[in-house]
């Protein structure tokens, strides 16, 4: 019924990531600096990597992009990781995924400072957020959970119900609805009668990567649906994993596709990169 919208919830948020930005400027001298590292060629990724510099700018951060050829050795892409880490301009890391086959993209993310790693990649901030004692939380995860908060409900005690179970969305989003105390279900592609799990959800996030997966039999009238997904339909527009036009009508809330989570993702990539700067003019 009612459309949640991300790029209003996240324009309002990245006006306080500007003024706390100032305010660190002017207090101490320190500047937010993100380095966004993107290897090879695929539009896709571009998109979000011409969107992260353009938030960049928005807030008053310095900013360093590498676009890097497809052909790019594990060891220089290391090499450029060490310089970064040891960058005191830089207090964000973000080596956009995935990666060319030829890389080994778990070393990278192993490579990366944790202290830099705005994404919330690295282990040692899995396991942070995982015993609920964290600095940054995993930007797409984060930005959902922001969003849910924007319709007043609340997670505590309800059905959540996650399909999709990577490391990047699935799993940390259902730890952060744990966090919040929500009875959270985690489905993926063995899952058995899909349709009978999603339909038990008070609310019901997507990030399967498959247009129109989600299908209005699959939702409980009155739900909240979050679309995490990022696909082209059969005409090469841009849509999430939600038939949105079928589900509307009967979820309480429902993100759109685009304007719903991917700016909300950006906006907490921003907001960890100032929670790292205020860290190291704390000298932590
Ligand atoms: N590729 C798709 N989403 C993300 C993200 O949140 N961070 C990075 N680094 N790569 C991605």
């Amino acid at each position: 019924m009612a459309i949640i919208d991300g790029k209003k919830i996240s324009a309002k948020t990245r006006e306080q990531i500007a003024v706390d930005t100032q305010k660190l400027l002017e207090e101490t001298g320190i500047r937010p600096g993100l380095a966004v590292i993107i290897v090879g060629d695929d539009p896709a990724s571009h998109v979000y990597v011409k969107n992260k510099k353009k938030g960049c700018e928005q807030v008053g951060f310095y900013s360093e992009e590498y676009a890097l050829p497809e052909q790019t050795s594990q060891e220089e892409l290391m090499q450029l990781l060490d310089r970064l880490n040891a960058d005191p301009k830089i207090h964000g890391i973000l080596v956009q995924l995935p990666l060319p086959r030829h890389l080994d993209e778990k070393a990278v993310i192993e490579r990366i400072l944790p202290s830099k790693d705005v994404d919330a990649f690295h282990a040692v901030n899995v396991g942070k957020i995982m015993i609920g004692n964290y600095d940054f939380l995993p930007c797409t995860p984060a930005g959902v959970m922001e969003l849910i908060h924007s319709t007043g409900i609340s997670v505590s005690g309800k059905e959540c119900v996650v399909i999709g179970r990577s490391n990047i969305v699935g799993k940390p989003m259902a730890m952060l609805l744990l966090h919040e105390n929500g009875t959270v279900t985690i489905c993926h592609s063995r899952t058995q009668n899909l349709a009978e799990v999603t339909r038990r959800a008070d609310i019901l996030v997507s990030a399967v990567g498959r247009a129109k997966f989600v299908t209005a039999d699959m939702v409980k009238p009155g739900a909240v649906v979050i679309d995490v997904g990022m696909n082209r339909d059969e005409n090469g527009k841009l849509c999430g994993d939600v038939d949105f036009a079928a589900v509307e009508p009967i979820a309480s809330y429902i993100t759109p596709v685009p304007g719903g989570v991917g700016p909300m993702t950006i906006t907490m990539l921003l907001k960890n990169t100032l929670t790292s700067a205020q860290k190291a003019a704390k000298g932590e």
